[in-house]
């Protein structure tokens, strides 16, 4: 099960990748993810991409494909971030990589912005969390590991704007692309993570997979 998640920054993409990887034999393969702990691990591909990702405009596609090449080697995954340009697209069809289903989150402008503005990641485990819709149960703290949570530098509002821009720009033609190979879904993903979720666990496609997932649905 290959399964695409896009959207714009801030559609809660990564919010609903983890509840599928939670519930599914799938992995989350978050592009950003990847990249922000290449940052924290001084790699030099990820000390090349820091500059780009605080602009909030995308890595050029020869730093980006280098560091995804070898995290691409799941059999189930949900990818979230990659590819985002029609360079990318190629690069994972000449590799083999058939993406199945291509989940696409349509939200609206201000939703995005309120979401991105109020998110909180933790520094220890990874978990998102949101200051007004899902907060912590302790004020900066995860409920999960204790660790600290922190605002991502390209959380900040002139950035948002410019990767709001950069989706437009570059990213948002991949959605009529996966159209014309008939595996795009769109699911309307304004309401809560829950709603969402239920959209897309409701999807036939997902119905008709052979995958047991780990809850036993
Ligand atoms: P990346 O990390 O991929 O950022 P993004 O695509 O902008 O997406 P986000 O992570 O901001 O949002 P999301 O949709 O995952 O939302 P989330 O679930 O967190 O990329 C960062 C940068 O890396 C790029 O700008 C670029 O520079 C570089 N990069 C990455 N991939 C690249 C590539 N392939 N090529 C070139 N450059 C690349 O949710 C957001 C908030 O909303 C959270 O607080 C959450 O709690 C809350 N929330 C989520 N869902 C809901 C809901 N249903 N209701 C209420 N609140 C919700």
């Amino acid at each position: 099960m290959k399964i695409l998640i896009m959207g714009p920054p801030g559609a809660g993409k990564g919010t609903i990748a983890e509840m599928l990887q939670e519930n599914f034999d799938v992995v989350h393969l978050s592009s950003g993810d990847i990249l922000r702990d290449a940052i924290k691990e001084n790699n030099p591909l990820g000390m090349k991409a820091k500059a780009f990702m605080e602009k909030g405009v995308l890595v050029p596609d020869e730093i980006i494909i280098e560091i995804m090449k070898e995290k691409i080697n799941a059999d189930a995954f949900v990818l979230d971030g990659f590819p985002r340009n029609l360079v990318q697209v190629k690069k994972l069809e000449d590799a083999d990589i058939k993406i199945d289903i291509v989940l696409n989150l349509q939200v609206s402008e201000e939703t995005v912005i309120s979401r991105i503005s109020g998110r909180r990641i933790c520094a220890q485990c990874g978990k998102i969390y949101h200051l007004k819709n899902m907060p912590p149960k302790k004020e900066d703290i995860c409920d999960v590991c204790n660790g600290k949570l922190y605002q991502r530098e390209d959380d900040k509002p002139q950035t948002i704007k410019e990767r709001l821009n950069t989706y437009r720009e570059q990213t948002e033609e991949l959605v009529k692309y996966y159209d014309e190979k008939n595996i795009l879904e769109n699911i309307d993903a304004g309401g809560n993570k829950e709603t969402t979720y239920d959209k897309i666990t409701g999807l036939e496609w997902l119905k008709k997979r052979k995958y047991k997932s780990k809850a036993g649905l």
